[in-house]
């Protein structure tokens, strides 16, 4: 059985990704930042799945989680998914707060989640790893000074783990990942009030989405800045 492990998996894309990688006959290790939340999605998947209370802004809490997922054996797929965004308002009277919200769940939570799981993962020389990166890290958007900062960070961030791995000649991969075209999950309805119920929705959109991660990104290794292309939701054979 494969192990993935997805953060923020109480809702939008992260809960999507969770019931179909457990539908995949994966094991899921999801996280939730409340204790509730995790022992109700445990009530919901029932075993093997396993959901731990574990906020991305703690790095003790993630290297824990890393020590009992590790003890299953060797990781197949890492997807540091956790997120937040901010309301549009201009960068100069945006409270240090947002920012700090942004940069310490999007960006910090991405290093913390890559810290905690990279080390066993390189040891095994196996595995992949998925940052949730999107179109608003490689192309700015109005009023998304602290969102789009955090997610272009991920991308450079992503971008030199691709090096590291290389230079270390690692079989681990890194990819930072753009859901493509959005998904109306609760963040879009956010950030995009008036258009969000235009967009596809996570159960429409995960299928493809899984899809393209197990072919293209576990199976032909590709790694880097990458986008769940619109083809992969044509639907073709399992
Ligand atoms: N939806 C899109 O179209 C779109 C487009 C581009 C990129 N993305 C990216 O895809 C990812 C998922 O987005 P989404 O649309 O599914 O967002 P969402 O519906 O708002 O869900 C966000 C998830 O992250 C969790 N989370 C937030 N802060 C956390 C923390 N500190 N520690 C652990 N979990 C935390 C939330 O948990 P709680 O329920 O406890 O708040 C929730 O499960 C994000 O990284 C986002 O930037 C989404």
């Amino acid at each position: 059985m494969k192990t993935v492990v997805i953060t923020g998996a109480t809702r939008g894309l992260g809960r999507a990704l969770a019931t179909e990688f457990a539908r995949r006959e994966y094991r899921v290790f999801g996280t939730t930042r409340k204790a509730g939340d995790a022992r109700d999605l445990e009530a919901d998947f029932g075993p093997p799945h396993r959901f731990h209370a574990v906020d991305s802004t703690d790095p003790a809490g993630l290297a824990k989680l890393a020590e009992e997922v590790g003890s299953f054996g060797p990781i197949d797929l890492v997807i540091a998914n956790a997120g937040v965004i901010n309301t549009r308002k201009p960068a100069w009277v945006i409270p240090r707060d947002v920012w700090e919200l942004n940069l310490g769940v999007n960006l910090q939570g991405m290093i913390n989640t890559i810290q905690a799981f990279l080390p066993a993962m390189i040891e095994a020389d196996h595995g992949t790893f998925v940052g949730m990166s999107s179109g608003w890290g490689r192309a700015p958007s109005r009023g998304l000074g602290p969102y789009c900062a955090s997610k272009f960070a991920v991308e450079g961030l992503i971008g030199c783990l691709v090096l590291d791995l290389a230079e270390a000649g690692s079989a681990v991969t890194a990819v930072a990942l753009d859901p493509g075209g959005g998904v109306n999950t609760d963040m879009l309805a956010d950030c995009l009030p008036e258009e969000h119920g235009g967009f596809r929705s996570a159960e429409d959109w995960v299928p493809g989405a899984v899809r393209y991660i197990e072919t293209a990104l576990v199976r032909d290794r590709v790694q880097g800045s990458q986008e769940v292309p619109e083809s992969a939701h044509d639907g073709g054979p399992e």
